[in-house]
């Protein structure tokens, strides 16, 4: 019987130099699309997806994403005082049980592999999720919950996976594609950035992945690989050497890039027009921007 994934592995140890200099004194995991950090988009995907134990892969500088996630009981009795109960439900759909987040300290940059190495015992014999924070998307079923219900009928490794255009394609870890079935591929192999021109298909990987246990043995001996960096991408790489199954899941839904300037606003954008109480107001703001940009070309 396949094992239920119920532990999460969050990578938040990096600098996040792109966002300087917001991120000099603030963990990019915590900026904003729209009014909840970027790690709380990732934390209720990973909830909807039925994770019961969230592990926060850190570093120094990251005090602020920990007490993001502490209970505030001051500011909770001053919302019930006022009776402000709706400002309350979302306050404390923040708060995580006591014994449900743990967090361990990546000392060194040495890659994601690296990131998700450090939490090896945190788990037991057990499948494990890893979500990456700045990969964000927007869907009717959140993506994670879409790949734990495929897992469950075709369990091995799964990798969320999207089309790239090739120019693009030296930006992510890459799938070679033994055969497509449509919203799952398997794969024969993975290449982590390889240069434009290079890569086996055009199916990258996006930051959701459900690993079996042995993917945790292989990060143990592995070495350095792209960027001089342990990767991620060639210990699942490993697990096709090994004759274990690793599929390649095209989820449903809009993926934004929020290591990225342009994506984070592009995702701001999307998620503010998703927003009832702010829809109407900020598509009239937007159409007004365009006409003045247009009428000036
Ligand atoms: C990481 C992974 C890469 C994956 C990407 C998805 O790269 O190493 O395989 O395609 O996330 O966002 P990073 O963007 O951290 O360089």
């Amino acid at each position: 019987m396949k094992k239920r994934v119920t532990k999460a592995i969050f990578p938040v140890a990096g600098l996040g130099t792109r966002f300087l200099p917001a991120t000099k004194s603030v963990p990019k995991e915590i900026m904003t699309l729209v009014d909840r950090p970027l790690i709380q988009y990732a934390i209720d995907e990973a909830r909807a997806a039925g994770i019961k134990e969230f592990i926060f892969v850190t570093s120094r500088g990251k005090s602020a994403l920990e007490d993001y996630f502490d209970h505030s009981p001051e500011l909770e009795n001053q919302l019930r005082k006022k009776g402000k109960t709706e400002l309350l439900e979302t306050l404390k759909s923040t708060n995580m049980d006591s014994g449900a987040i743990a967090y361990i300290r990546q000392h060194k940059p040495l890659g994601l592999g690296h990131a998700v190495w450090c939490a090896r015992r945190l788990l037991a014999n057990e499948p494990f999720a890893v979500i990456l924070p700045d990969d964000v998307i927007a869907a009717e079923t959140p993506c994670l919950q879409q790949m734990v219900e495929a897992y469950a009928e075709l369990g091995g490794n799964m990798v969320a996976a999207m089309e790239v255009p090739d120019n693009r394609t030296n930006a992510y870890g890459m799938l070679d594609v033994k055969e497509d079935m449509g919203s799952v591929v398997s794969v024969k192999g993975m290449v982590e950035k390889p240069k434009i021109g290079e890569a086996p298909s055009n199916l990258a990987v996006i930051g959701r992945y459900i690993l079996s246990p042995q993917v945790m043995s292989n990060l143990n001996k592995l070495k350095s690989g792209a960027g001089g960096e342990i990767q991620l991408t060639d210990a699942i790489a490993q697990e096709i050497e090994n004759s274990e199954n690793v599929y390649g899941f095209r989820f449903r839904g809009q993926r934004f890039d929020c290591g990225s300037k342009a994506g984070f606003l592009q995702a701001t954008v999307a998620f503010a027009m998703a927003r009832e109480d702010l829809r109407d107001e900020f598509t009239d703001f937007l159409t007004d921007m365009l006409s003045v940009r247009n009428a000036a070309q």
